[in-house]
């Protein structure tokens, strides 16, 4: 972001729209040293409405410019989630000579066709930019992908597959992913269906994105499909899943049954990854909000943010692959004033420590301790509690008695649960990112990950660290200030 915003929960370090609705990322993509973020925007009201791309770029993913809106409603219908590519060789043909083309591909939503009752009212279009962004031109020939009557039918993801030389397309068809391939992002051949039975299926399946990942210290390759979906969610609402598996550049197939989460928290939803990255780096970004609540959070001027940036990768346990999630780098970078360190608390011991500036702020620590609460408070005694709890193998996220929670039964209604396995005896890092209405935890490096929406009535400015571990202390608590 560009500008310090002074509104009351306004994010200074994580991307929220200047004014007005905001949800999904989309069409995230790198072209030319720049980073596009676009996004699901109703730039009418603080509630969702017909669908626009809202657009904003950066050099570093952490620090935003905004741009005009970038797609529009059209007689197609409204502007939907979706991806962006390079077009490097111009298969598209929408550049001339050596253009490089930009090219989104979306989901076109006819309310008029949605008020008919009928079933075919999601298609797929196509957009071009031939000046990195800055202007769009759709595709006259859209739709590109029809529909035969599949109720819900959208989200397309395109990435470049090297293998097969081909566009490969991915969206989601109600409980399961399609898969689509082409030579020109226009000409789309259906391929194949990947997920009825396996994961969750509480509720639709949304935003799918699929992609190779290596294994951290390692050679071995796998592909992730990841699946947002609502409701059905661990902790309620929305939620993300994914798949480890393979694709052969027809099909994805996967022997997981059980839906793995990139996050516990309830607030990471419908985010997806970069395409074009530098160093084939994979980095996530997510709509910090959930569809049980997102429309009655208590802010006035926007609705919600995005999660920091987040880079994924795959680490093996015992045979099983887990997806990581863990900020940049660049995430770092922000951190200025040191407000507290070198805080120690040995086994069995509570300390309270007044911190002003504590809910814009990054805190740190390694430790063995396996058992501690770190309790983020306030003069009104309104508490954000994060609980590390290895009797039962779980981190508890506590909000509610967190501040303003009665604008709508979900938010507040219960404690968020993560089960986290047998940690063993070794050390792990804990880095828990405050950004005045949002809680980021990642535990061991983005292997237990919680992201929640909060919304004190007055700034956390107490932290409370119980140590309930019985021999391992917490040795060197570092929080630092993070810069807009
Ligand atoms: C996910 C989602 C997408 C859809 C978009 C509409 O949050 O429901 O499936 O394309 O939001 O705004």
């Amino acid at each position: 972001k560009s500008k310090v915003y002074a509104e009351q929960y306004r994010p200074q370090f994580h991307f929220s729209p200047p004014e007005k609705w905001m949800n999904d990322p989309n069409g995230l993509v790198y072209n030319e040293g720049t980073y596009h973020l676009f996004y699901q925007y109703y730039p009418d009201d603080i509630v969702w409405g017909p669908m626009h791309w809202g657009h904003a770029i950066s050099k570093d993913m952490v620090h935003w410019e905004h741009k005009p809106i970038a797609l529009f409603p059209d007689e197609h219908g409204l502007i939907f989630s979706g991806s962006a590519v390079v077009d490097k060789e111009n298969t598209s043909g929408f550049g001339a000579d050596t253009e490089v083309p930009l090219v989104a591909i979306f989901t076109y939503h006819s309310m008029e066709g949605e008020k008919a009752g009928e079933k075919d009212f999601q298609t797929q279009g196509i957009a071009y930019s031939l000046d990195n962004g800055e202007t769009w031109v759709k595709y006259e020939g859209n739709p590109v992908i029809g529909n035969k009557g599949i109720k819900d039918f959208r989200d397309p993801k395109v990435f470049w597959h090297e293998e097969s030389q081909n566009w490969i397309l991915a969206l989601v068809a109600g409980d399961h992913a399609k898969f689509y391939k082409s030579s020109d992002l226009k000409d789309w051949k259906y391929l194949s269906d990947f997920g009825k039975g396996q994961g969750a299926h509480g509720g639709v399946w949304e935003c799918p994105d699929l992609f190779p990942l290596k294994v951290e210290g390692s050679d071995e390759e796998k592909w992730v499909l990841i699946i947002s979906i609502n409701p059905g969610a661990p902790n309620g609402g929305s939620g993300t899943q994914y798949f480890i598996g393979e694709f052969d550049g027809k099909k994805f197939t996967s022997d997981q049954k059980e839906a793995k989460w990139l996050d516990f928290g309830t607030d990471n939803y419908a985010g997806v990854t970069y395409n074009n990255a530098p160093n084939e780096e994979r980095i996530f970004i997510g709509w910090m909000s959930n569809w049980d609540y997102a429309r009655n959070t208590p802010t006035k001027k926007w609705r919600s943010a995005m999660t920091v940036p987040r880079r994924l990768s795959l680490r093996k346990m015992e045979g099983d692959y887990m997806l990581v999630n863990y900020p940049l780098e660049q995430v770092d970078k922000l951190t200025s004033d040191v407000l507290e360190s070198g805080i120690n608390v040995p086994a069995g011991v509570s300390k309270t420590l007044n911190v002003n500036g504590l809910n814009q702020s990054q805190l740190n620590f390694t430790t063995e301790s396996k058992d501690f609460k770190l309790v983020f408070t306030n003069h009104l005694n309104e508490t954000l509690a994060f609980t590390m709890d290895s009797k039962n193998n779980a981190i508890i996220l506590d909000r509610m008695n967190s501040g303003k929670t009665g604008f709508q039964s979900e938010f507040g209604n219960k404690k968020h649960h993560m089960p986290t396995g047998n940690l063993g005896n070794a050390s792990y890092e804990v880095k828990v990112l405050l950004d005045w209405s949002s809680i980021e935890i990642f535990v061991d490096n983005g292997l237990y990950v919680m992201t929640d929406q909060v919304f004190p009535t007055e700034p956390y400015d107490k932290l409370i660290i119980e140590n309930l571990d019985n021999k391992s202390a917490i040795k060197n608590v570092l929080i630092k200030r993070m810069e807009s």
